[in-house]
């Protein structure tokens, strides 16, 4: 058993922060709002409706998630956040089209309430936006940053907040490689000062978020806090951080059922994945840069789950193809297409067909949820500054600390999540070796 960690209240009000709010932040938070007032449930939320096992099977003890370790509650959290159009959450929530117009009508009030604060946004990283909500008039990256600063202290003052977290929920920004001016803390600031192009507003955000010790997550594939200087940022003063690109529909199934084929040492020859999707996202996401971002972040799943160094035979011609198509008439009822060619025994080949029609916001909502709740249980409880590998479990392109492969394996990562609970708790990490049982 562990010592039990000394983890502070969530006394007072969390403010959830969101650059971006599009379809994923609005449905995210008419969601909170909904919940709170006893209209819905919080279906796909670990932290909300999760369980968790402590000690011996035959003891029993299966707590929710919630009620196990200290969480801010639903009721004490506010919302808010930053975006390129100046829609309100209700007029953003409508034009998304995710939620009906009844329940979007019985939140109209609150939502209407929620109006987003001026973005940092650069239309390079953003081909098909235009943006008209933005913060201008400022001479460099640097003080666009205290300008974000200036925000979040205004807006926990004015709402009275005693804590902040910022999950991005902002479109996907052009694919670009982290280089020199990303790579230390004091080359990043230059960089900010100078304007540097490489600087995406994506890790302007960031930087302001760890630079004020503020837990920052990045539901999008671009960079943002998944560079060098941010970490380094970010454990210089604590702000626990998780990236990125929110794992939904069809990573998420495919981390669910390549560790499955993997457990029974089925090969696979190949895995074509296509998608149709019609939101503001599939529309960025048309743009070659923008997808390029989205495409290198789906494609690194299956090589660390599948280890095809380690198996040549099972894994070592596999071809992993993933496409994804803007089809207007489909908006956010993404559908995604993947066609698995396996083969078992003596290598014969079989067919695996899998059809997802999900909702894309709906998938992702509640993962807005859970990161923001426990990125702020990380720097209640104290864990240390920079990367939070074990948040891993809800993301795609999973941060991890330097020359560690990411964990991909959903499997994996939520025991490495609970266990990670349980070792905050004091209680005994689960190892699932159950001897004793048979003493
Ligand atoms: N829905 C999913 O299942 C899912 C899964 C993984 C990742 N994501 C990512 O989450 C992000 C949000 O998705 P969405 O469907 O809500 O998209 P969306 O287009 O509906 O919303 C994104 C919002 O971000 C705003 N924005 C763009 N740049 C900004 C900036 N610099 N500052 C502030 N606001 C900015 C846009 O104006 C827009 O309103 C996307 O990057 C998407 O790729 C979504």
């Amino acid at each position: 058993m562990s010592d039990k960690i000394t983890i502070q209240e969530p006394k007072g009000k969390l403010g959830i922060l969101t650059p971006g709010m599009g379809a994923v932040s609005t449905t995210f938070m008419a969601g909170v709002l909904s919940i709170r007032k006893g209209l819905s449930d919080p279906i796909g939320s670990l932290t909300q409706m999760g369980t968790i096992r402590l000690g011996k099977r035959t003891e029993n003890r299966n707590p929710l998630i919630k009620d196990f370790i200290p969480l801010a509650p639903l009721e004490n959290v506010v919302l808010g956040g930053w975006d390129v159009f100046e829609d309100n959450a209700y007029e953003a929530a409508m034009h998304a089209k995710v939620l009906d117009k009844d329940l979007l009508n019985e939140l109209k009030s609150e939502l209407e309430q929620i109006k987003p604060m001026k973005a940092v946004f650069d239309k390079n990283y953003v081909k098909r936006l235009e943006g008209t909500h933005i913060k201008t008039g400022y001479a460099n990256k640097m003080e666009l940053a205290e300008a974000l600063m200036d925000d979040m202290k205004k807006f926990k003052e004015e709402n009275g907040c005693d804590r902040l977290v910022m999950v991005w929920c902002g479109s996907t920004e052009i694919y670009i490689e982290e280089g020199e001016v990303h790579s230390t803390l004091e080359k990043l600031e230059e960089g900010m000062k100078n304007n540097h192009p490489d600087i995406a507003p994506s890790m302007i955000y960031a930087y302001a978020a760890a630079k004020m010790g503020i837990p920052y997550a990045n539901g999008a594939p671009n960079l943002s806090c998944d560079v060098d200087a941010i970490v380094e940022l970010a454990k210089q003063t604590g702000a626990p951080i998780a990236g990125k690109d929110f794992k939904t529909g069809q990573t998420l199934m495919k981390t669910i059922l390549a560790p499955g084929l993997k457990a029974r040492s089925l090969g696979i020859d190949g895995w074509f994945s296509t998608n149709i999707l019609g939101n503001r996202d599939g529309e960025v996401l048309d743009d070659p840069d923008n997808f390029k971002t989205k495409e290198v972040s789906k494609l690194g799943v299956l090589e660390q789950v599948l280890e095809p160094e380690l198996h040549p035979k099972l894994y070592g011609n596999l071809y992993h193809k993933v496409r994804i198509n803007y089809y207007p008439p489909r908006g956010d009822d993404k559908e995604g297409w993947d066609n698995i060619d396996i083969k078992g025994w003596l290598g014969y080949k079989m067919q695996i067909k899998v059809d997802f029609l999900c909702k894309d916001s709906i998938l992702a909502a509640p993962l807005v949820l859970d990161l923001a709740l426990f990125l702020d249980l990380a720097s209640r409880a104290g864990m240390k500054g920079g990367i939070q590998e074990w948040l891993s479990f809800y993301l795609k392109s999973p941060q991890a600390a330097k020359g560690l492969k990411p964990q991909h394996d959903i499997f994996v990562q939520l025991m490495k999540l609970k266990n990670t609970l349980r070792y905050l708790a004091g209680e005994d990490l689960i190892t699932n070796l159950g001897l004793d049982y048979y003493d």
